[in-house]
């Protein structure tokens, strides 16, 4: 890592792009809240073409940070977890200084869908690339997962094996890319519910169910094994087993967060009849294999050979008002740079 040095000439501006992923193999609960570091590793697919573009601008002008989200002022909570990262950037330049951060998601907002993944990945990579600082890709990943745990996946992007880690300090527990966009043609394919009530957010989630879920040891225990058995799946190419391995994760997390007292229910109808869809298509002989999140979305993943079947099944699923298509994509990369010393 280089570190700019503090006498060189600001403002510094950068912006990033970032696709948000989804957990094939959950990361649902943490061996250390303040440092995102979690229970056991999880594994992703990034997803072309949900990206969240990110433009941060440094200046001694400012007197506190401004954030905007989608062209408006960002809800607080947003903001103040902004803030926060921007904290985090300024101990690694040896210096806070005040920025104005923009960012707007290309996909649908109020879906319930998480943009976090993308937001902290694109944010941790404007941000350090505004200031001059030069991260290797593991600790860009490392320093997202600050941001939010799965953020640390979206920096390799592909499809992405975050390792839990040892150190005390988080050092090691970052994302790597297993597989490159090109080398497997993968689908996701999203199912938008109505995000009706409020969900509870990952954070609160996993805590709560890491307290009272009588199954919590139990999913921790599964989500390792399924890790290890997933990346095998993963060097094989094997879709099926992958398959069912998303499946199965997805099911026992669920059932964790269920078991929680009171229960942590991110199911609804729709996702409900999503995992019955998936299970059709596959007694059809379509392969499709269902997924979700902390929140109602249905998501099956399949090849690109099935993908039409699959995406026209989940959107006639009542109560699924969009059907996101979505292909294995790449990691954060810069989209500009300007400010910074030559
Ligand atoms: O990155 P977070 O803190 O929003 O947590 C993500 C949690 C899940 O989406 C439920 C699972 C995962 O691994 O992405």
């Amino acid at each position: 890592m280089s570190h700019r040095d503090d006498s060189s000439p600001f403002p510094g501006r950068a912006r990033a792009r970032a696709l948000a992923n989804v957990a094939l193999v959950k990361y649902f609960g943490k061996r250390d809240a303040a440092l995102n570091l979690p229970a056991a590793g999880s594994l992703s697919i990034a997803l072309e073409p949900l990206e969240t573009v990110t433009a941060v601008e440094f200046s001694e002008d400012l007197e506190a940070d401004v954030v905007v989200l989608g062209g408006a002022s960002a809800p607080e909570a947003f903001a103040a977890r902004v803030r926060r990262f921007l904290d985090l950037v300024g101990e690694l330049a040896g210096r806070r200084r005040y920025a104005r951060v923009e960012t707007i998601n290309s996909f649908p907002t109020g879906a319930g869908l998480a943009s976090s993944s993308s937001g902290f990945a694109a944010l941790a990579l404007a941000a350090t690339s505004a200031l001059g600082i030069d991260l290797d890709g593991l600790a860009l990943s490392a320093l997202a997962r600050r941001g939010s745990g799965s953020a640390a996946r979206s920096v390799p992007g592909g499809l992405a094996l975050w390792q839990a880690g040892t150190a005390a300090d988080g050092s090691d527990s970052f994302a790597r890319r297993l597989v490159e966009p090109g080398d497997w043609d993968l689908r996701l394919v999203v199912g938008v519910a109505d995000p009706g009530p409020k969900e509870v957010g990952s954070t609160e989630g996993m805590e709560h169910v890491r307290r009272t879920s009588p199954y919590y040891d139990g999913w921790v225990r599964t989500a390792s094994a399924d890790l290890e058995a997933a990346v095998r799946a993963v060097a094989a190419r094997d879709l099926e087993r992958l398959g069912e391995i998303t499946e199965d994760n997805a099911l026992a997390m669920h059932a964790a967060a269920l078991a929680a007292r009171p229960a942590v229910a991110y199911l609804s109808g729709p996702t409900i009849e999503g995992l019955r869809v998936a299970r059709r298509l596959r007694a059809a002989g379509i392969g499709a294999w269902f997924t979700c999140d902390a929140g109602p979305q249905p998501k099956l993943l399949c090849s690109s050979a099935d993908e039409p079947a699959v995406a026209r099944s989940l959107g006639d699923v009542s109560g699924v008002q969009e059907v996101l298509r979505c292909r294995l994509g790449g990691g954060a990369g810069l989209v500009s740079v300007s400010g910074k010393p030559s």
